[in-house]
């Protein structure tokens, strides 16, 4: 796993370098949204660079990771309807490349298997992005989950109803407990998987994920076993890792390694607390240059 523990700005920052510098090179690259409040900032900044350096997702395809069940389908808490909202309408990702799950189908199962064909038929996920709960679920594979399930008919954890009730008028009860997921194993088989995290609400889950026994009562622990996690953390998330200080030394390393190919892109770095900070948001202007960063491995 490649953890780099940074502030929230520049996690976004980070993950929407990976997008860019994927969708650069593979104009039809199969993207995986998650919704959820630890992506909204790499939303943001996908929606800045194709509004101001034209960043075009017009070959793109991408699938959502989750969904509520019975939800009316104009609901604002949809997961189609959140994405839509937060990134589809902002860049140019034409809306029938954006694949979900459908939490009304007449047949759930069915729709289930479907859409587990629809993403092999469309070539895999090459980039997914991740959040996790704090019961260390992600998507909504909840403690308990198979850590080699696919897509299905799920139930939520009463945690995470808990934790989603702010989207639902402060009431934990008014959260669908039904629920459709990609499973764990349709989940690892995407080909980079970048996982946000940010609070110290997050801090359990993000220890228990990167460095606790992989078991299905944290069900992130699976990502153990992916040849090419990258996880970005916030000081808080991050603040119970046993290894921070390793993860700390190694993505110094490679902000300031002579032989880097990353340090002739580094804008300013300075390190502040024992943290290196680098200003990873190059100006618009500087966007177009040719020789993008790459800051994480590419997929
Ligand atoms: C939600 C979603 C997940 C999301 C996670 C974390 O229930 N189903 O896909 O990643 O929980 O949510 P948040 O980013 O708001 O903390």
């Amino acid at each position: 796993m490649e953890i780099v523990i940074t502030t929230r700005a520049e996690s976004a920052c980070l993950a929407a370098d990976a997008i860019e510098r994927l969708i650069r090179r593979r104009p039809d690259a199969v993207l995986g949204l998650a919704t959820g409040s630890s992506p909204l900032g790499v939303y943001d900044e996908l929606a800045r660079r194709h509004a101001e350096n034209g960043l075009s997702f017009r070959q793109a395809h991408a699938f959502l990771l989750d969904e509520y069940i019975g939800l009316p389908e104009d609901h604002a808490e949809r997961y189609r309807n959140v994405i839509e909202r937060e990134l589809v309408s902002r860049i140019d990702l034409p809306k029938d490349r954006v694949h979900g799950l459908d939490g009304n189908s007449e047949d759930l199962e069915s729709s289930c298997a479907r859409y587990e064909e629809a993403i092999a038929e469309a070539g895999g996920v090459d980039l997914q992005i991740l959040g996790v709960g704090t019961d260390g679920h992600l998507a909504f594979n909840e403690p308990g989950s198979s850590l080699a399930s696919r897509t299905r008919v799920t139930t939520l954890s009463r945690q995470t109803q808990e934790d989603n009730a702010g989207f639902f008028g402060a009431d934990p009860d008014a959260v669908p407990r039904r629920v459709m997921t990609q499973g764990l194993g349709t989940i690892m088989a995407a080909r980079h998987l970048v996982v946000l995290a940010h609070g110290l609400a997050k801090a359990q889950a993000v220890h228990q994920m990167a460095e606790g026994p992989v078991g299905a009562l944290w069900p992130a622990t699976i990502l153990q076993h992916h040849p090419h996690v990258t996880v970005l953390v916030d000081e808080g998330a991050a603040s119970r890792l046993q290894l921070a200080s390793y993860y700390r030394e190694t993505w110094r390393d490679r902000l300031t390694a002579p032989t880097s190919p990353q340090v002739g892109e580094v804008d300013r770095a300075t390190v502040v607390g024992g943290v290196t900070h680098a200003t990873l948001c190059r100006p618009p202007s500087s966007l177009d240059k040719p020789a993008p960063r790459t800051w994480l491995r590419d997929g």
